[in-house]
């Protein structure tokens, strides 16, 4: 079995843990233990963005920021599952080994402006913490299209549903009130995610990785030793896929 442990759990750094059975799911039996220790968060992040909220269909258009990333390479695996067409953004090094994994356009954000490329979208996967990038992910959709924020703000309908108190849930009306007002005027909308650990959905993706259409992309697998270089090397922002702590 596997699994994202529950929001507010803290402990996969280490041998056992306690999980609620409904967040597991059997582990694709294709995947060594390494691999599967790299999905559940990225996968369920892609899956809850795509399918839940975004419901992607065959030939609608997403564009993908950092397809390079943890979230973005798998996100770019299943958006063309679902037969969309997938532009990204990562830089140079990284621009033919995105394509592989099934880009369709991949866009040098070190050069390029994807904003003079890009018109006409169904729906953005945001993961930049940067204003600007927020504001021209909103210009680039179409009517009625969405953009999902995995790095903010945190919206009202975020607050209710993990059952924040009315003050909190009032710091998050402040708080998004320029981004909803922005996509509004565009005809658009601006959500908010927070991945949470469902076992179901990570069951459906490990149907999909078994039938080789989803691959996990890893990085560097650490010892449990370097447990604090495995980190740094997170933050540096430059890693390809997924960094994974190997406890035994
Ligand atoms: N809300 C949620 O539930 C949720 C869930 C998962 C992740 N997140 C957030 O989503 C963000 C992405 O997560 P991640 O794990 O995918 O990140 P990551 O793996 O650390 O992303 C690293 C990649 O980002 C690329 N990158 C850096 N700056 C970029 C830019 N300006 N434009 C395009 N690509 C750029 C890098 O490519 P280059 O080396 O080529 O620059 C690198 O390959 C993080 O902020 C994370 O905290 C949120």
């Amino acid at each position: 079995m596997y699994s994202r442990v529950g929001n507010y759990r803290i402990g996969t750094f280490a041998e056992y843990i306690s999980v609620n059975e409904a967040d597991l799911a059997l582990k694709p039996k294709n995947l060594t233990m390494e691999e599967a220790g790299s999905i559940p968060l990225v996968g369920l992040t892609a899956w809850q963005a795509l399918v839940e909220i975004g419901n992607v269909k065959k030939g609608q258009k997403v564009f993908i920021q950092a397809g390079s990333g943890g979230v973005g390479t798998f996100a770019i695996q299943l958006a063309k599952h679902f037969g969309a067409y997938v532009a990204t953004t990562t830089s140079d090094a990284n621009i033919d080994w995105v394509k592989k994994l099934g880009a369709d356009l991949v866009i040098d954000y070190k050069v390029e402006d994807f904003e003079t490329k890009l018109s006409n979208y169904d729906l953005v996967i945001h993961s930049n913490r940067d204003t600007k990038i927020l504001e021209k992910s909103l210009r680039i959709l179409k009517p009625g299209g969405q953009l999902i924020s995995l790095v903010g703000p945190p919206t009202p309908e975020f607050a209710e549903n993990i059952g924040l108190p009315w003050y909190l849930k009032l710091v998050t009306k402040l708080l998004s009130f320029g981004a909803k007002k922005k996509a509004k005027k565009l005809d658009a909308r601006f959500l908010f995610l927070f991945m949470r650990a469902e076992g179901s959905q990570l069951g459906k993706i490990s149907q999909l990785i078994e039938a080789d259409i989803i691959k996990p992309v890893i990085d560097k697998v650490f010892p449990f030793e370097q447990t604090n270089a495995a980190m740094a090397y997170v933050e540096s922002g430059r890693t390809k896929g997924k960094v994974v702590i190997k406890v035994k």
